[in-house]
């Protein structure tokens, strides 16, 4: 186990596309997924794609806390997405459900100190193959979905400013509390 250094935003590590895992079981897969735990365990996180430490593969890891879940999605939330355990996906795709799509609060381990208000879609499926070697399938709403479609792009090279539609909204997360002061969301997911 080790904790790795984490790419910030500018290092081409993390605006290019990822390459596929070849062998999800592969023994040095293994060993990334524990090492990058430990690295998003250490960072306070609640994701992280192999790229995010300077792995260009199509890896990510994630969890969502029920509680977390629920003060994000709020009444409306769906109970189904409370909590999800630590999910591993290697070579995941996503696809909408809905073309509906919420606005809602970001930050990203590789952009310390910054959060954004970011489009994602609100409902979504998603599959990738686990270092069992098996196929998951999920549906995903509310803030499960919007984690996942944050982890997913940097499999792809894109960082949550390249999302976004109001560059008035990528903020210090120390001075949010001026965007509460306008009765803003002050959710925000650090991946
Ligand atoms: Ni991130």
């Amino acid at each position: 186990m080790a904790i790795l250094k984490i790419a910030r935003m500018g290092h081409p590590v993390l605006a290019a596309p990822a390459r596929p895992v070849e062998d999800p079981t592969a023994p040095g897969i293994r060993r990334l997924v524990s090492d990058m735990l430990e690295t998003m365990q250490d960072a306070g996180g609640t994701g992280l794609a192999a790229p995010q430490v300077h792995v260009p593969l199509r890896l990510a890891i994630f969890f969502v806390s029920g509680p977390r879940a629920a003060r994000e999605d709020g009444e409306g939330g769906r109970g189904e997405d409370k909590n999800v355990p630590l999910t591993v996906l290697c070579n995941p795709t996503i696809e909408p459900l809905d073309r509906e799509m919420a606005m809602g609060w970001e930050a990203c381990l590789s952009l310390p100190g910054l959060a954004g208000e970011v489009p994602r879609y609100t409902s979504i499926r998603y599959r990738g193959v686990t270092p069992t070697g098996e196929e998951l399938v999920r549906e995903a709403n509310g803030y499960h979905a919007r984690v996942v479609q944050h982890e997913f792009d940097h499999l792809d090279g894109i960082l949550f400013p390249q999302r976004m539609r109001d560059m008035k909204k990528l903020v210090f997360t120390s001075e949010m509390k001026h965007l509460a002061a306008a009765g803003e969301a002050l959710a925000e997911i650090e991946d």
